[in-house]
Order: C-alpha cells, then sequence, then structure tokens
C-alpha cells in the first residue's frame, strides 16, 4: 500500500471510530437518564412526594412531573394534594406560595437559586410607601412577588386570572397593582379599571421585541401569534391573543390555525408540540429564556428528594396574612 491509500485508509478509520464513539456516548446518556427517571420514581413513592412542574422548565423536567401547568394551575394543586412532600419545579416564589397554601407540607426547591427577577423588583418597604400615599386603595398583587409583599395585600392574582379578579372589584376603589407593569397595563386595557402601577418587569419578557414577531410572521403567514400579557405593550399591540401559558395550551384545540407563533418563554414550546404533535409551534425568540426555570435538572430533583433540600419555609404570621390574598385569588378560575 501506498503511503497516500495508507493515510486516507487511517483517515476513515478515524471517523468511523468517532462514529462509534458518539454512538457509544448516545446509549450512555439514555442509560443515565433512565436511570434517574428510575430513582426519582421509587424515592417519591417513599417519601410521597408529588413533583410539579411549571410550564417554562426543561423538557425532561416537564416529562417527569406529575402535573405541569401555569403560575395558577400549579397553585392550585399545591393546595390540594394529599402528598406530604411538595418539589417545586420553578421559581422560588411558586415554592414559597407552594408551603403558604400547604404549611402542614415540605415544600422543596431543587435549586435555591432559582428566583424571580421581577418579583425581587417590590419590597415591603416600597410597597408600604406606595400604600401610605394612597390609604384607601385596594392592592393587587400578582403572584410573582415575595411572601412579605403578598402578606401586605388585598388579593394575590396570576396571568391567568388577573382581567377577571381586577373586574370584580368595587368600582369606587382605587388599586394598586404590583409588580409587573406590563400585565398592569394589560388587565387596565381589558377591564377598562385604571389602577396605579409599579415600574417592574420580567427581563426575559421585554427582551421579545415587535421587529421578531413581524419577522416570523413573514416567515410563516397565517400563523397565529400568542402573546404572554407580561410582554411589551408593542408586541402585545401586534399579537393575536394575549394569554397566560395555561391559557395558551387551552387555545390551541379552538383554532383552526395550523401554525403558531409563541411570543413568551420557549419551555411552553415543548408542552404545546408534545400535546399537540400535528401543529407546528415556532418561539418569536430563542432567546426569550428564563434562566432561572432553566436551572433545575432530573439530578438536582433527585439529590433534592434524596437529601430534603432545599426546604421552602414562610414565617407563620407572614404566612396567614399572605394566605388570605393567596386563597382570594385561587377562588377564581375564569
Ligand atoms: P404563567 O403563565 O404561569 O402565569 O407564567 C408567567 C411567568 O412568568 C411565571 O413566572
Ligand atoms: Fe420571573 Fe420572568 Fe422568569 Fe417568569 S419568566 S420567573 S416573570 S423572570
Amino acid at each position: 500500500m501506498d503511503c497516500k491509500s495508507h493515510i486516507s485508509n487511517l483517515k476513515f478509520q478515524i471517523s468511523d471510530f468517532r462514529f462509534l464513539f458518539q454512538i457509544l456516548e448516545f446509549k450512555y446518556r439514555v442509560r443515565f437518564q433512565m436511570e434517574l427517571i428510575e430513582r426519582i420514581q421509587q424515592i417519591k413513592t417513599v417519601r410521597n412526594a408529588v413533583i410539579l412542574a411549571h410550564n417554562y422548565q426543561i423538557g425532561p423536567v416537564q416529562d417527569i412531573a406529575d402535573y405541569t401547568g401555569d403560575s395558577l394551575g400549579l397553585s392550585i394543586q399545591a393546595s390540594k394534594t394529599d402528598a406530604d412532600v411538595i418539589v417545586f419545579c420553578g421559581v422560588h416564589f411558586m415554592a414559597e406560595t407552594a408551603a403558604i397554601l400547604s404549611p402542614d407540607k415540605a415544600v422543596l426547591l431543587p435549586e435555591k437559586t432559582a428566583g424571580c427577577p421581577m418579583a425581587d423588583m417590590i419590597n415591603a418597604e416600597q410597597l408600604a410607601e406606595m400604600k401610605a400615599k394612597h390609604p384607601d386603595a385596594l392592592v393587587v398583587t400578582y403572584v410573582n412577588s415575595t411572601a412579605e409583599v403578598k402578606a401586605m395585600s388585598d388579593y394575590c392574582c396570576t396571568s391567568g386570572n388577573a382581567v377577571e379578579l381586577v373586574a370584580s372589584l368595587p368600582k369606587d376603589r382605587e388599586i394598586l397593582f404590583v409588580p409587573d407593569q406590563n400585565l398592569g397595563a394589560f388587565v387596565m386595557e381589558r377591564t377598562g379599571r385604571k389602577m396605579i402601577l409599579w415600574p417592574g418587569y420580567c427581563p426575559t419578557h421585554v427582551w421579545i421585541e415587535p421587529e421578531a414577531v413581524e419577522a416570523m410572521r413573514k416567515e410563516h403567514p397565517g400563523a397565529v401569534v400568542l402573546a404572554h400579557p407580561e410582554c411589551t405593550p408593542a408586541v402585545r399591540a401586534i399579537s393575536d391573543e394575549l394569554l397566560s401559558t395555561g391559557q395558551m395550551l387551552k387555545f390551541v384545540p379552538k383554532s383552526d390555525a395550523k401554525t403558531f407563533i409563541i411570543a413568551t418563554e420557549i419551555g411552553i414550546v415543548h408542552t404545546l408540540k408534545k400535546m399537540y404533535p400535528d401543529r407546528e409551534f415556532v418561539p418569536v425568540s430563542n432567546r426569550a429564556v428564563c434562566p432561572n426555570m432553566k436551572k433545575i435538572s432530573l439530578e438536582k430533583i433527585l439529590w433534592s428528594l434524596e437529601d430534603m433540600e432545599y426546604r421552602i419555609a414562610v414565617p407563620e404570621d407572614i404566612a396567614a396574612k399572605a394566605r388570605l390574598s393567596l386563597e382570594r385569588m385561587i377562588e377564581i378560575v375564569p
């Protein structure tokens, strides 16, 4: 064999070896994931635990959950579960809400740094100042908020029931709405009620630009644009439907459209594709990622159940007050 054919033969063997290595690596990853799932299922039974996952979680986490949903749906599940342990795959305020609604359960957040920047945009002192300026106003607080802020509120709401909740309030009362100015403005448009808004926002949703929506529309003529009310006014104005993630899941089967452009965190695309494999779902931007929602993995769920970490609890004096505003929230299911 001459030198040239020897080299090309060697190259062939190397690429062959690489391909074999990729297959082995893939097989190993699948086996590892299957083992993880099996171990989670076993320990879940031992602990009598339930796994709740928000629609923005990564695919494998959504797939192992007993219940996936939007903030409203998850709060309802947390309030009525008879499990001893709730593993909350979401962000801190969600686990805190579950702990307030189910004080006798152990609520675990598998990643303790999974927070919500919007929830931290208003604190108890700031709300106290706002209330002092408007002493007769009712306070409506988006569930994306801390327990202390909820405890100072008259009502909590989610994006799934904010319109119905505000519409049910006495017409002669001033309303303070915190912390999301975009959800607040959307509620004002839908109800015709004037409210005083706190200037908070979701960093993930405000990244979604109207130009990206227009570009997607051009690429997918006839597609329906579903946007979350946390989006900016410019995006809301050019979208076809403004819906919470749970409402998006219910909307699709009622529509004749084949393609949907999704203007919210990309995690919901996994849920939508799984539920409606005959339809097409295109995220408006692959940058619409909530980094905190993506911090939870199967490994962390297993560690969380093994070590019973990280336990989320709220002091009872704060929890008792926050519970009242949360109970008013879960009574309103549109
Ligand atoms: P929902 O549609 O579940 O209300 O989601 C909003 C959100 O951003 C949760 O953090
Ligand atoms: Fe908070 Fe926005 Fe992430 Fe929801 S998507 S948890 S509002 S930062």
